[in-house]
């Protein structure tokens, strides 16, 4: 029985290493798709058809669909081995409510649905659960609500329930056949299989919000009639015991695709915000115009992109392909005032190069930025240890990038590190 249970449970972190080593690998080359086709769409030399403009605006949201599926994918893997985590905290329902209505407002919107948030008396303003989790869920069950709702709207209603506290998200959309209301719940599991052509979607959101209510210590019920509409209740406690809670969270939410954050169906990771519309340019790209970034990276299509992104933006790109080459770069160019580091690196990794930077002349100050593809628990807390200043999830989200770089090159820039 024990030697049962053992391969069981290393059968399942195999999995789980398989599914981080994919994620990985699918996320490397999506990153410079998303980045280069979202740099086409901007249309810079101003070259482009509005019908050429469209097609790199297809690319690209067709790359940020891609992304959310293996995310979700990574996401449901990791929960169902066990290495997901919930980190207890105080969470002010006022703030969370604000930033789901803030999110799924625009969505509910551009239907002409109306979307209303109503908390009973009896609610306390702060309970303590896992703020990004609690939202996750919400923001899948309004992201549905929206979703298979035409007319009428979408209320999101507060209260207390025999104990526990009861988040009900009732619509006024198509509703669920009785007989199909367990199985919207398993992994790709639509309601109605041609639905997914007139509505999106891959039907992976409810059964991650299902194992996240659990690890909530709450569940989440269903009641629906067709063609009047439904409501979905995530229950939950208002104190998710803080013991129950391991580590931290997974991953920085600093990530992801330029189109993710603003509209469409809830993105579901925890690894990331809504998408919506590609954002222009930033006031971040001002602040940096003429910083120089070193870039260490062994996967030259990454690199490619991310310096034609950053070249575009008024940076100077100095770029090294592994560990060695970047510390050497470093010591010839004082100048460098930011250094992007990929994590996975053949001979010096990420983490190691950092160590070594952080040796040299001035190496303490200087702001090194992580791009990881894999972000698995303890990943990121592997490389702070190791000196990282930052730790960012790809595909990388140029305006975000620019934004946190920013944070860290303060102009005016004073030249911080002497030259060996
Ligand atoms: N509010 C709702 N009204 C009607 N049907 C719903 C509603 N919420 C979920 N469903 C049904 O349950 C199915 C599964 O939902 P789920 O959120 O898991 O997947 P999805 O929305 O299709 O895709 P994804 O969330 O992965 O983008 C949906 O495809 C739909 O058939
Ligand atoms: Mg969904």
């Amino acid at each position: 029985m024990e030697e049962k249970a053992q391969q069981l449970a290393q059968a399942s972190q195999y999995k789980t290493e398989f599914m981080a080593n994919m994620s990985h690998e699918l996320r490397t080359p999506l990153n410079s798709l998303l980045l280069l086709s979202r740099l086409l769409a901007e249309n810079p030399d101003a070259n482009l058809t509005p019908r050429q403009i469209e097609f790199a605006n297809t690319i690209h949201g067709a790359g940020s669909d891609l992304l959310r599926l293996i995310d979700d994918i990574l996401d449901l893997s990791k929960i169902e081995a066990g290495r997901a985590e919930v980190d207890a905290g105080p969470v002010v329902l006022a703030e969370l409510l604000g930033d789901l209505e803030q999110a799924l407002g625009p969505q509910a919107e551009e239907k002409g649905l109306t979307l209303a948030v109503e908390i009973s008396a009896d609610v306390p303003s702060t309970i303590t659960s896992d703020m990004q989790r609690l939202q996750q869920v919400l923001r899948n069950l309004l992201a549905n609500a929206v979703k298979f709702t035409d007319t009428g709207g979408v209320t999101l209603q507060v209260g207390r329930a025999g104990g526990l506290l009861a988040f009900a998200v009732r619509d006024t959309g198509i509703g669920i056949p009785a007989g199909k209301l367990e199985m919207i719940f398993e992994a790709f599991q639509q309601a109605d299989g041609t639905t997914s052509r007139k509505y999106g979607g891959t039907g992976l959101g409810l059964s991650i919000s299902k194992e996240l209510a659990r690890m909530l210590g709450g569940r989440i019920k269903v009641t629906s009639t067709v063609g009047e509409g439904s409501v979905f209740t995530l229950l939950v406690p208002e104190e998710l015991p803080t013991t129950a809670t391991a580590g931290s969270r997974a991953s920085t939410s600093v990530s992801l695709s330029g189109s993710r954050s603003g509209s469409m169906a809830g993105s579901l990771s925890g690894p990331t915000p809504l998408r919506g519309p590609a954002r222009r340019v930033t006031p971040a790209a001002t602040a940096l115009a003429g910083a120089t970034v070193l870039i260490v990276d062994d996967d030259v299509r990454n690199v490619f992109a991310l310096t034609s992104a950053l070249e575009l933006h008024g940076l100077t790109v100095l770029y090294a392909d592994n560990g060695a080459a970047g510390i050497r770069l470093l010591t010839e160019h004082p100048e460098v005032d930011v250094v992007l580091m990929d994590t996975m690196m053949p001979d010096l990794d990420g983490n190691e190069t950092t160590r070594l930077i952080r040796e040299l002349p001035g190496g303490r100050e200087l702001p090194v930025v992580f791009l990881t593809a894999k972000a698995m628990p303890g990943d990121r807390e592997a490389s702070l240890a190791a000196g990282a200043t930052e730790y960012v999830t790809k595909p990388v989200d140029l305006d975000e990038l620019l934004a946190l770089m920013a944070n860290w090159v303060t102009p005016p820039r004073r030249p911080r590190r002497v030259a060996r």
